[in-house]
């Protein structure tokens, strides 16, 4: 509700780590108040929050119960009314992902999974789509701040790899979470990137998992702080998209603070 009615009106914005990394004060508000809500409720748990962060709490996943929160995600999105912004909380403990909520905020659609109960959408159980041929995949993937000529290079190398391998096509967004929440659905068959932060990908692992698919990182199992990912219905188009990938490098999100992107 306070991103619904926040888009209507007269944003402050600003930057942080690069011009093009956008922060409004809406961010912020609605991180403080998941976190000072979770916290009235919880208050012996954990927070890992992007605004947070960026103001310089550790960014730190530890044994103990942690919510992991992307207060605004496409904040860009938002501050254009470009409709795909997503408010996104995931929950970890002793570093096991165990909830995941993601709700749309144009839409109103919400995305919600708990370990070994299974994912929905508004209700109605999500399942990710079984296709194993990558020809036939539709392809989903997002650039984050970083826009160096050489960052850009592989970005667009690695989207013109995947359109000739041959596969249906790819998308960009603007929104990781709800990029995320389309392969959980069987919208689109993989998502990949690098760059993006642990509040980004948190819950929608979740999810993804609990709707029968696949979230790993690049070079393996799941890291939330690797800053590298690729989601797929099934193992074998995940495998076929990591083959044409060239990484690129980003610090950790828990050892390079400066960097959030
Ligand atoms: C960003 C968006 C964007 C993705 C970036 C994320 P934010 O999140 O999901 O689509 O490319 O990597 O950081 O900053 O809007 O929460
Ligand atoms: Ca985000
Ligand atoms: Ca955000
Ligand atoms: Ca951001």
């Amino acid at each position: 509700i306070v991103v619904q009615s926040a888009v209507k009106q007269e944003k402050q914005v600003s930057s942080k780590s690069t011009p093009t990394d956008l922060v409004t004060e809406t961010d912020h508000q609605v991180e403080e108040l998941i976190i000072s809500t979770l916290r009235e409720k919880y208050p012996t748990h954990r927070f890992i929050g992007e605004e947070s962060s960026a103001a310089g709490v550790k960014c730190e996943l530890t044994d103990d119960p942690t919510w992991i929160i992307d207060p605004i995600d496409g904040t860009c999105n938002f501050v254009h009314s470009f409709p795909m912004v997503a408010v996104s909380i995931g929950f970890a403990v002793r570093k096991e992902l165990e909830l995941g909520v993601i709700y749309h905020c144009f839409d109103g659609t919400l995305y919600t999974a708990r370990k070994g109960h299974g994912a929905f959408c508004n209700g109605v159980r999500l399942q990710v789509s079984k296709e194993k041929d990558v020809s036939k995949a539709l392809i989903l993937t997002e650039i984050g701040a970083k826009r160096d000529p050489a960052t850009l290079d592989i970005f667009l190398g690695n989207m013109k790899k995947l359109l000739s391998a041959p596969t249906h096509g790819v998308r960009i967004i603007g929104s990781s979470t709800l990029a995320l929440c389309h392969i959980a659905s069987g919208a689109a068959e993989a998502y990949y990137q690098y760059g993006l932060h642990c509040w980004d990908i948190a819950a929608a692992a979740v999810i993804i998992r609990e709707a029968g698919g696949h979230v790993m990182d690049t070079t393996g199992p799941l890291d939330l702080m690797s800053r590298r990912v690729v989601a797929a219905g099934t193992r074998e188009i995940a495998d076929c998209v990591v083959k044409q990938l060239q990484p690129i490098n980003y610090g950790r999100d828990d050892t390079d603070p400066d960097d959030l992107a």
